[in-house]
């Protein structure tokens, strides 16, 4: 590529003005030669800095689901600016945290009662993951401290998180993290085309839950805190659990005494058309975690959410009253700005009967994804809820490089979509018109066919 896709030229900065700013999960030197700079957003749509509008394809990172600019957030949010803007997160308190939790409880699966804060997914993957091992320490069972991931998960960037993520390319270059084991991951070879959750019989079926038998076997419950897994796999590329293979994992979980934590940062809050993952596949964890879509990304937040028995067990073994039971937490826990743009996005999923707007988009979404089937380079297609996966068919020795090319087209044609690995990720907001996401896919089908 020549020209630059989206030039800032119209601000007179010097030369270099962009090298300070070392980029998070981005190609540093390709972004900085062709820069894609956001200028503002409203509802579905980005404006750039040269004045064009992109669709959002992706609701920002996941996170975006009821779209930009929504006025009773930003208005939550600069009240509370104005109020509180920051309280300390330790041994004292502020009443939005609690009414937020209570709020937060309410969609969690009957059970998850006791909500604790951070300021990401990446916090509250390894907030979880502590908080299992400490829970089995408290009860008395101290060599429970293995955990165990899935291969193609994402839990952030934590060392706790890589070390049970399962994406090759988020953790070879870290050296040694927290040792954890790793299920086979669900996703169907290419060309198997389901849509929504793949069948329960066959060899990427729900058995592949046994394989946690394997990992017991060897290393003996007494030895496992916890398994964590994605309800469905967002960053790798959305991969769907086999019908009954969640149910599975729960049983194995509570037959050997190990917890389950969802990790729900992607899942959590409406992009399944239900409050969490765990209700739209029925299978309710021992711990939750959530992020993104809390706060409608306006604010970071992340939480995880225990059931009950989880947080008794460390309020009866916390020694004396004075006495902080769970040595954890953050400067930006239950952050006050944070927790008011959480109250006003939950307002405003209820208000506007959010999931119910996911459940009616979905087939149509399904339906439309599912027709880039016969489009050049596609490889495979997943899809639940508001999100979908597309495996891009590899360019000799450069996997990474079409899927790369199709974003980088879609955004000449005005539409954002995510590229990473060898997939195209698509995750509209939930406030999307129906001919909004047909364009979105009458636009991608174009970029794979342009591809070469
Ligand atoms: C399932 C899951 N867990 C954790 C994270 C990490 O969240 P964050 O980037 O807020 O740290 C993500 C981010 O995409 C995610 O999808």
């Amino acid at each position: 590529m020549t020209a630059p896709l989206l030039s800032n030229s119209d601000v007179p900065h010097p030369p270099g003005w962009m090298d300070a700013h070392w980029m998070a999960f981005s190609a540093n030197r390709e972004f900085k030669a062709q820069p894609r700079m956001i200028a503002s957003a409203e509802g579905c749509y980005y404006t750039t800095a040269d004045g064009r509008r992109l669709f959002d394809g992706l609701s920002g990172l996941w996170c975006t689901g009821l779209g930009h600019a929504r006025k009773e957030i930003v208005e939550a949010v600069s009240r509370q600016v104005a109020t509180l803007d920051y309280s300390p997160a330790f041994q004292f308190g502020h009443p939005l945290s609690f009414e937020l939790a209570n709020r937060i409880v309410d969609k969690m699966p009957a059970g998850l009662n006791r909500v604790f804060y951070t300021g990401s997914g990446s916090e509250s993957a390894d907030t979880a993951l502590k908080m299992a091992r400490a829970y089995w320490r408290a009860k008395g069972q101290a060599s429970k401290t293995r955990l165990i991931g899935r291969a193609k998960g994402y839990h952030g960037v934590n060392f706790g998180g890589i070390s049970v993520g399962g994406i090759a390319g988020n953790r070879k270059t870290f050296g040694q993290g927290v040792e954890a084991d790793h299920l086979p991951h669900t996703q169907p070879p290419n060309g198997s085309f389901h849509k929504g959750m793949p069948p329960a019989e066959g060899p990427h079926g729900a058995a592949l839950a046994d394989e946690l038998l394997q990992l017991i076997a060897l290393h003996d419950a007494s030895n496992i805190a916890a398994v964590i897994v994605e309800p469905f796999s967002g960053s790798a590329g959305v991969v769907i659990p086999p019908v009954g293979y969640l149910q599975r994992l729960r049983d194995i979980c509570t037959a050997h005494n190990i917890l389950l934590i969802f990790d729900e940062v992607i899942t959590g809050f409406g992009r399944t058309g239900q409050w969490t993952g765990s209700a739209a596949f029925g299978v309710v964890p021992d711990m939750l975690t959530g992020a993104k879509q809390v706060t409608n990304g306006v604010q970071p937040l992340g939480i995880v959410v225990a059931k009950q028995e989880i947080y008794d067990t460390f309020m009866e073994q916390g020694g004396p009253g004075y006495m902080l039971e769970f040595p954890h937490g953050y400067t930006y826990s239950a952050h006050p700005v944070a927790c008011a743009a959480g109250l006003a996005s939950l307002d405003l999923l209820e208000r506007d009967s959010a999931l119910q707007r996911v459940r009616e988009l979905s087939p149509v979404f399904e339906t439309a994804v599912h027709s880039l089937r016969t489009a050049k380079h596609v490889a495979d297609i997943r899809n639940y809820g508001l999100a979908a996966g597309i495996t891009v068919a590899p360019a000799p020795g450069e996997p990474a490089k079409r899927p790369y090319q199709i974003a980088m087209d879609m955004v000449r044609k005005g539409y954002y979509v995510r590229y990473g690995g060898d997939t195209i990720q698509l995750a509209p907001p939930f406030i999307s018109t129906e001919a909004e996401i047909q364009s979105l896919i009458a636009a991608l089908g174009d970029s794979f066919n342009a591809t070469a």
